[in-house]
């Protein structure tokens, strides 16, 4: 699968660490940055991801910053995109599940490798479930 990953600072040492996790298991990875812990702004790189899996060009995307927040709630600003925020494994199946989300989210500050490699395999053994599921996530659009 062709995956897209970014994050801000807090997020670039769990970067590494899941890039070489998706490649080693088979998939297709782009590190859309940053590639230092120089500090920046986590929309920038929310943007960079959300526009790429909502454009086809990548079919998933993961994304970190510090507490996961910041980086999710800009990502679902770019249309088409459905990112979720994982602070346990059993989100990461259930994001998939339901919710058909196409970016999964970290908060580095509060997670751990082990929770990340657990999370990233539910991920990409869990599949969307359509039926009820199919006709919420129809309903998620902009509204006001
Ligand atoms: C950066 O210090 C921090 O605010 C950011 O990583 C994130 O937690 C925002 O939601």
């Amino acid at each position: 699968m062709k995956i897209a990953v970014g994050s801000d600072h807090a997020g670039v040492e769990f970067k590494k660490e899941i890039v070489a996790w998706l490649e080693g298991h088979g998939h297709t990875c782009t590190d859309m940055g940053p590639y230092t812990e120089d500090s920046v702004d986590y929309p920038d790189y929310a943007h960079k991801v959300g526009r790429s899996v909502a454009s086809g060009e990548h079919e998933q995307g993961i994304l970190l910053c510090g507490t996961g927040i910041g980086i999710s709630v800009s990502a679902n600003k770019v249309p088409g995109v459905r990112a979720a925020l994982c602070c346990r494994p059993e989100y990461a199946t259930l994001a998939r599940q339901h919710n058909n989300a196409n970016i999964l989210c970290f908060g580095a500050r509060f997670t751990d490798l082990a929770t990340i490699h657990e999370s990233l395999h539910n991920w990409f053994s869990a599949d969307f479930e359509g039926g009820r599921h199919q006709r919420r996530v129809d309903k998620i659009e902009p509204c006001c």
